[in-house]
């Protein structure tokens, strides 16, 4: 885990498969920089930075491969913004993590995504206003 003076990672974001918006999800889907260090897959906690508008969210972020829909090798990174439904499709974002929160699993159905889903982001929530949460925030914001 980079702590708040590490390099975070950053990249565009790009349209994803769609279904996040569809499960009340919606996400924004990162395409990393090249030579960007991207976590182990996992589901983390983290802020998300915009530099065209100075804005900072809070953030649950899934790395991984979407095992309950897809059975490819391709890592997503994808970030639900708690805070905002803007549309954040082709802004260069920078992400910085502050905790990992559990593995990807392969859930049997969508009501149990969703339901974990939910946990996740109120696990989030409590983290990002730790002491770590708002340090790591400190340097986002910088
Ligand atoms: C908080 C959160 C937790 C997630 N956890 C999992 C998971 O454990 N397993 C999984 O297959 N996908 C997980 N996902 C990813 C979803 O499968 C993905 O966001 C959804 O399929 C939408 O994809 P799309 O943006 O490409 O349309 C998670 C997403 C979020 C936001």
């Amino acid at each position: 885990m980079p702590d708040a003076t590490s390099p975070r990672l950053s990249g565009t974001v790009v349209h994803g498969a769609g279904r996040g918006r569809m499960l009340g999800f919606p996400t924004a889907n990162i395409s990393p920089d090249p030579g960007s260090d991207v976590p182990p897959p996992a589901i983390y906690s983290g802020w998300l930075a915009r530099p065209a508008t100075g804005a900072v969210h809070r953030a649950t972020i899934s790395i991984g491969t979407n095992p309950t829909f897809e059975d490819g090798s391709r890592v997503h990174t994808e970030v639900y913004c708690h805070d905002t439904s803007d549309d954040l499709y082709g802004e260069h974002v920078a992400l910085w993590f502050v905790a990992r929160i559990r593995d990807t699993v392969r859930f049997a159905s969508v009501d149990e995504l969703l339901l974990a889903a939910r946990a996740d982001v109120r696990r989030s929530e409590a983290l990002l206003d730790s002491a770590r949460g708002r340090r790591v925030l400190a340097a986002a914001a910088r």
